[in-house]
């Protein structure tokens, strides 16, 4: 039989993870799951229910609805990936703003969260071929992931990214409110207790602030080679 790898992909906020990650998913017909997408969709859900704010986070009434909160993906034959349901609502645009982006990272802190959903990321790799990217894959989720990557780029090359994404999008934002959401999202991700944003020692390090889609297309591919060969 075929070998299947899991791969994991972890880095800073638009470190073009996501990008790479739907690539590499669809030339080794393997999965793709946006875990950071998992996190949005938890935060939205909070967000609807006053459970959190600018200036507040009601963990405990969070906590005591988690089993309110169904996340589920659904494959988009003409987008080429999976979209995130919440509740059976698509929910992919929704958790896309800037809004979202400013709170996800406080909810990301409570282990309560983590928990659960690292449990249904167990379930999605459990038969390996699956890409999955976020903050703690190579670290927490696969700890034994036969490839791993860690991207790395400037935060002013990934706000730079992530502004011009949201402009596309219609949002009315500015690059320095973009910037400051990176910088503030870098800090509590790799400050919180319950498993920080870290590289995993055997992680492959890709600074790509000067390296095009291609060029680290190129040599993922390669290492994957390698691996399956
Ligand atoms: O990948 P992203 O920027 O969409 O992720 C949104 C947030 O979710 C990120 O700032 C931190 C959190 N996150 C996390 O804590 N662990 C993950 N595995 C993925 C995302």
């Amino acid at each position: 039989m075929e070998k299947k790898i899991t791969i994991a992909i972890d880095g800073f906020s638009s470190t073009g993870k996501s990008t790479i990650a739907k690539l590499l998913a669809k030339e080794y017909n393997y999965v793709y799951v946006d875990t950071g997408a998992m996190y949005r969709a938890v935060t939205l859900y909070a967000f609807q229910n006053n459970f959190v704010g600018t200036s507040f986070l009601a963990k405990d009434k969070l906590i005591e609805h988690l089993d309110d909160i169904d996340l589920d993906f659904q494959y988009d034959e003409k987008k080429g990936f999976a979209e995130i349901y919440l509740n059976g609502e698509n929910v992919e645009q929704q958790i896309r703003t800037l809004e979202i982006s400013n709170l996800v990272s406080k909810v990301a802190t409570i282990s309560e969260v983590r928990r659960k959903l690292v449990i249904e990321q167990h379930k999605m790799g459990a038969k390996g071929g699956i890409v999955m990217d976020g903050r703690d894959i190579g670290t927490v989720v696969f700890p034994n992931a036969e490839l791993k990557l860690y991207m790395t780029a400037s935060a002013e090359t990934r706000a730079q990214r992530r502004y011009k994404e949201l402009i596309d999008k219609g949002e009315k934002v500015t690059y320095d409110e973009v910037l400051q959401n990176v910088n503030s999202r870098d800090e509590m991700d790799s400050n919180r207790k319950d498993s920080p944003l870290v590289k995993a020692d055997d992680a492959i390090e890709f600074d790509n602030s000067d390296m095009s889609i291609e060029e680290q297309f190129k040599s993922i591919c390669d290492l994957i080679n390698n691996i399956l060969s």
